[in-house]
């Protein structure tokens, strides 16, 4: 606790010069709210040109409504990832906006938690399919561009949970286990093209979709945490900026824990 007393905190302020990413185009899925909205900002902020997307146009176009107002280049679309058809529509609007994408973050993401013996097969393949096939469909979609450009940076969320499981979450634990996976094949694949594809795990962040964690359970989960702290949505968003930048040129296929020590 010492230590951590003495450590800056403080997690709001943009800790990038502004011309980071300058010139550089991003797609943050699931931006509309928590992790996502937070990434888009971050990006934003960095120089980048953002295009936020997430099911709902209305609340996706709030987010990016509020950084045009802050003067950011940002563009908001429905689009639902675990749909293909979604995914391609996505792609060639952020390739009719902004010419180019640079960036791709895979940050979307659901929970439909329950043990296995009473999980249904619906809650199974809705996880799967859209945290998992949906970061395919996306990760597929943007190579072309890339391997065109002989640049790209791909960044997926996914989480400790992949890493080491958790009761009651099979399905988003399998998911996310999948996405690093995925994220080293495709590594392995394309990075004679100039593209690096990481993964980010997060550990536990405060969000709508953490929200509901009974309190009890929550004091639980702080005690497992070295640095005795929930993380912030910005906390993942540096470490997206980070792996977006030139300063991580020479790391690729890689999970990055953000999680406060909680797993090691
Ligand atoms: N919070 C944590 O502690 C934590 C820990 C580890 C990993 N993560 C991961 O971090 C990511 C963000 O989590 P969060 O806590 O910010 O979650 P959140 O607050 O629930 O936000 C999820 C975002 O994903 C969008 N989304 C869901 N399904 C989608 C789909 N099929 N197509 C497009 N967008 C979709 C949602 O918007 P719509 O509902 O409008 O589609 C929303 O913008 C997730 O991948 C999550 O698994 C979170």
């Amino acid at each position: 606790m010492e230590v951590v007393d003495k450590i800056d905190m403080t997690t709001e302020q943009n800790p990038f010069r502004e011309d980071l990413l300058s010139g550089k185009t991003a797609i943050v899925t699931g931006a509309s709210r928590g992790i996502g909205a937070a990434i888009a900002h971050r990006l934003c902020e960095a120089g980048a040109n953002v295009v936020l997307c997430s099911r709902s146009a209305e609340s996706v176009a709030q987010i990016a409504d509020t950084l045009q107002d802050k003067g950011y280049t940002a563009f908001s679309t429905a689009a639902d990832i675990s749909e293909k058809a979604d995914v391609d529509t996505l792609i060639e609007k952020t390739i009719e906006q902004f010419s180019q994408i640079d960036i791709l973050v895979n940050n979307d993401g659901i929970t439909h938690d329950m043990l296995l013996m009473r999980l249904k097969d619906e809650d199974w393949d809705a996880v799967l399919k859209t945290n998992l096939t949906g970061t395919m469909y996306c990760t597929r979609a943007v190579l072309r561009p890339m391997i065109r450009q002989k640049s790209g940076r791909i960044i997926n969320i996914s989480s400790v949970v992949g890493l080491v499981g958790n009761a009651g979450q099979a399905n988003y634990a399998a998911a996310k286990a999948g996405m690093i996976g995925l994220t080293k094949a495709t590594a392995k694949e394309v990075g004679t093209r100039g593209i690096t594809v990481n993964a980010i795990a997060p550990g536990f962040i405060t969000t709508d979709m953490t929200a509901e964690i009974p309190e009890e359970n929550q004091k639980q989960l702080l005690e497992l945490i070295p640095l005795r702290e929930f993380g912030h949505p910005e906390d993942v968003a540096d470490a997206v900026c980070f792996l977006a930048s030139n300063a991580a040129r020479y790391i690729t296929g890689q999970v990055l824990q953000v999680d406060g020590g909680m797993v090691m």
